[in-house]
């Protein structure tokens, strides 16, 4: 393993990864274990790749944990997702300030249920003075819902009079997303084989690069993270311009 993260040019980091953890529930069915359990052990990784970001120096880290969509699931497994978040969330807080890694969130969580919303903020509120990390949990989230929000915040400074029709610019745009003051994800892993967006952070990954793998959540462990970042590595970041550009 120590070979693979050997290989990582630390001067080259991604700033910011964004994870889609899918195939927890598939992950639990292999095993003959109710779709729960896939849930909690994809913990494990959530665990293990924060501490792996942060050990290399990643600024940010985004995970979707919750899809506005999600709430569609049985309510039984969406209750007992609600609980792990708030356990998760309580056995966790102290290990992110052992870490200095600050925890924000983003986003409908006015919609949350009470137990988790109060996790939530009192996580956020605890590791607020935190610098080294930050890891950003999407929940709740749907990309579609935080464009409209941020399309409304911008409709009505342009009706009270503080904001120019023609001042509207992808800066102006971007300040009024959840990920205000978060630098664009240059990187998007999702795990289990889909190569679906899924509603998430459409705006914020129009230049990013996808990194999909067929690993369910709970096995992607550090070397699987170690392995997107050496992926994301080898490829050219173009952004529009042409190879020889590139290297003038
Ligand atoms: C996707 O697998 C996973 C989720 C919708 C939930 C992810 C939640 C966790 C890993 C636990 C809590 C997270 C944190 C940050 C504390 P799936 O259920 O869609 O799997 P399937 O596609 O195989 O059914």
């Amino acid at each position: 393993m120590e070979s693979l993260k050997s290989k990582i040019n630390l001067e080259r980091l991604p700033k910011h990864v964004a994870i889609i953890m899918d195939g927890n529930g598939r992950w639990a069915k292999k095993h003959g274990k109710p779709r729960v359990f896939g849930h909690r052990n994809g913990v494990k990784s959530v665990r293990e790749v924060t501490e792996c970001a942060a050990e290399l120096g990643i600024d940010y880290l985004t995970l979707y944990a919750f899809s506005t969509e999600n709430w569609s699931r049985p309510q039984k497994e969406v209750e007992a997702l609600m609980l792990l978040l708030v356990q998760t969330l309580h056995n966790e807080i102290s290990t992110l300030n052992k870490n200095n890694i600050k925890l924000q969130a983003i986003g409908d969580l006015e919609k949350l249920p009470g137990k988790t919303r109060k996790a939530l903020l009192s996580g956020i509120e605890l590791t607020k003075d935190n610098t080294r990390m930050t890891l950003v949990l999407a929940l709740n989230y749907s990309a579609k819902w935080e464009i409209l929000e941020a399309t409304k915040k911008v409709a009505e400074n342009v009706k009270n009079g503080s904001l120019g029709l023609e001042d509207i610019n992808e800066d102006v745009f971007s300040n009024a997303l959840s990920t205000k003051n978060i630098p664009d994800p240059e990187l998007l892993i999702r795990t289990s084989g889909e190569t679906r967006l899924s509603n998430f952070l459409l705006w914020q990954l129009a230049y990013a690069e996808f990194y999909f793998t067929a690993e369910f959540w709970p096995d992607f462990k550090k070397e699987s993270f170690y392995q997107a970042i050496l992926d994301y590595q080898n490829r050219e970041r173009r952004f529009g311009k042409t190879s020889e550009q590139l290297v003038t």
